[in-house]
């Protein structure tokens, strides 16, 4: 590397950043003793075993094995290169740097770069066209008297797409945009009779579609008034995958942390709308049923989620499913509901920004409330048999709660309401309750193995734990580092920590002193990082006993040892069958003075 960001500098901001801060920007932490968890940002899961440690500097995911220190978060989380994570943490704490100018901006590859570009330069001609000019002046009016304010239209960007065939095709070629780059990126279509190319959108509202991070990387276009389709998606593409975009989350993102709750909308007029009544914190999926990735992306940045949908027929069943996939996310779960026809935006403009936050919003209704009232629909529960189904419905979903208040709340709540006895009630759910119960079991007894042979050393052999557990005391401590160079060298059996100690040895060589966060910059693998990370995070008794210590390296040093008696024994019984009785006895001597050493 002929010209770099000085290692002073890199320091100043190593050491003034702090991982949990780095951290909570993509993921919700919880303190736990020294610790934070949270929902590992790399896998899916709805427990918790992701955890960050302030005082090492480091995170672990003890479900998927991820490690490293804020550069390398970072780095993953954004697929950056260590300088532009450097770049990018130094931007957070408002250090100024220059990264050298040969290095590429970002790691994105070449051609989504370019129709990024596309999309942010479009977007701006598009939202310059329906604010400033005649052509957009009828598009303009009709968001306003739907009731688009100015400062809506500004702050989402909204545009005009004009009643043109080639707008879009020339404005991109004039900058250099290549129409079949284009194409791939959406924005324009290939005419099938002559192999031209035609803009896609014409004539309609332009909405920017934003990645998590706040690229524009999609449009909907939506008519002017009625006609179908109603809006225009960009097709899926290199840049635009639907079923992980999550409308308006970039803005919401720092609302949602600080309320500590999300509102999820089915279409973006009501998320705009939300906003300008005060509910920031409004996010949408992009017309298609709520997906698991996008509730792990939600989880991920927050527990607890509203979801506030149309209250038509349509989407009551979306809500419905939309709850049961936040759910299974590990979101609690909320639904808002509006009187029969409205949808959000229709509700905002008939009664009021008030009135929406505390009837609506305020109002939510706990996920059990909400499906009594689905489960009742179109039941007629005069009728015996109707109502029967419906009791015993209710007594299933009972018995799925966790919280035993709860239970016993919607319990007395159902035998209220139908003068059943509660005894009676609760023999019938105790049967839903242990079906419950029996799935819990085996998903909870997965979830452990998988846990403990990532981070328990029990399950491990003897020689392999104490590696493992001498590492991790050579981490943090460069004298005794030393010792068990001495002690051992290079001995280790497992290859990755023959690796590990080779390069933790050179560390302390240069004159470092512990510090594992800036050791997992000199790894060169992956792989080794996260070692590192999972080793960092054993639980290991402050002190190691200068008895341990012998122990474990004897283990170490005894392992091939133990390896060639085996292969002794083995040559021994080989001899013992062919009745080789002299050879087997000399083997058998062989074994002992082994083991003699061994002792
Ligand atoms: P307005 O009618 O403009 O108020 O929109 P809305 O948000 O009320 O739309 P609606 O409830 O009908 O639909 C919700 C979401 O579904 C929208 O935000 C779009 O993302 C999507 N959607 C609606 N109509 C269409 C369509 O014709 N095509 C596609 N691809 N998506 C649509
Ligand atoms: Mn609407």
């Amino acid at each position: 590397m002929a010209e770099r960001i000085p290692d002073e500098v890199i320091d100043r901001i190593r050491h003034s950043i702090d991982i949990v801060d780095v951290v909570s920007d993509y993921v919700q932490l919880k303190k736990q003793g020294r610790n934070y968890f949270g929902l590992c940002p790399f896998h899916g899961e709805s427990t918790p075993s992701f955890s960050v440690a302030p005082e090492k500097q480091i995170y672990h995911c003890f479900g998927c094995g991820a490690g490293g220190n804020a550069f390398s978060f970072v780095m993953e989380m954004e697929g950056l290169t260590f300088l532009e994570a450097v770049k990018r943490l130094a931007d957070k704490i408002g250090i100024p740097i220059q990264l050298p100018t040969y290095q590429p901006q970002s790691s994105i590859h070449k051609p989504a770069n370019k129709m990024i570009e596309a999309h942010e330069l479009l977007k701006k001609f598009y939202h310059h066209l329906l604010v400033n000019t005649k052509e957009g002046q009828k598009a303009f009016d009709y968001l306003i008297q739907r009731g688009f304010t100015a400062e809506m239209i500004e702050e989402f960007e909204v545009g005009y797409a004009l009643e043109s065939w080639d707008f879009a095709m020339k404005f991109l070629t004039k900058r250099g945009f290549s129409p079949d780059e284009m194409e791939q990126a959406g924005l324009l279509v290939k005419r099938d009779s002559d192999g031209g190319y035609f803009d896609r959108f014409r004539n309609r509202i332009m909405f920017p579609i934003y990645d998590l991070q706040g690229k524009t990387i999609a449009f909907s276009g939506r008519i002017l008034g009625e006609g179908q389709p109603k809006y225009l998606n960009s097709p899926e593409t290199v840049l635009f995958n639907k079923s992980k975009t999550i409308y308006n989350f970039h803005r919401a993102k720092k609302h949602i942390r600080k309320n500590q709750e999300a509102i999820l909308f089915e279409g973006f007029a009501d998320v705009i709308s939300a906003f300008k009544a005060g509910c920031e914190n409004g996010i949408a999926t992009m017309g298609t049923a709520l997906t698991d990735e996008q509730a792990k992306i939600i989880r991920r940045n927050v527990e607890s989620v509203i979801v506030c949908y149309d209250s038509d027929e349509a989407g009551i069943e979306a809500a419905h499913k939309a709850t049961h996939t936040l759910n299974a996310a590990g979101c609690y779960v909320k639904v808002a509901t509006m009187p029969k026809g409205y949808d959000p935006d229709e509700y905002i403009q008939q009664f009021g920004a008030e009135k929406f936050r505390q009837e609506v919003v305020e109002a939510s209704l706990t996920l059990m409330s909400f499906k009594m009232q689905y489960l009742r629909r179109g039941k007629n529960l005069q009728n015996e048999a109707e109502r029967m189904q419906y009791i015993d419905e209710v007594l299933k979903e009972i018995g799925s709660l966790p919280k035993a208040v709860e239970r016993d709340h919607y319990l007395r709540q159902l035998s209220e309401e139908f003068s059943i006895s509660l005894e009676a009630l609760k023999q019938q759910y105790q049967i839903y309750r242990f079906e419950k119960k029996k799935k819990d079991n085996a998903h909870w007894n997965r979830n452990n193995i998988a846990r403990q042979s990532a981070s328990q050393t029990k399950l491990l052999p003897a020689y392999q734990n104490a590696e493992r557990i001498l590492l991790s005391y050579m981490l943090k401590d460069q004298h005794l580092a030393l010792r068990v160079q001495d002690m051992i060298g290079g001995s280790f059996n497992i290859e990755e920590h023959r690796a590990l100690a080779a390069y933790l040895y050179g560390f302390y060589e240069e004159g470092h002193e512990s510090n594992i966060s800036l050791f997992v910059e000199y790894l060169p693998e992956k792989k080794l990082v996260h070692l590192v990370s999972e080793l960092a995070m054993m639980s290991i008794n402050e002190e190691l006993s200068e008895q341990a210590l012998n122990d474990y390296v004897q283990q170490v040093l005894n392992h091939p040892k133990w390896l060639t008696i085996k292969e002794k024994e083995k040559d021994k019984q080989e001899a013992e069958r062919r009745k080789d009785y002299v050879k087997a006895a000399s083997i058998a001597m062989e074994i002992l003075q082994l083991k003699k050493v061994l002792k």
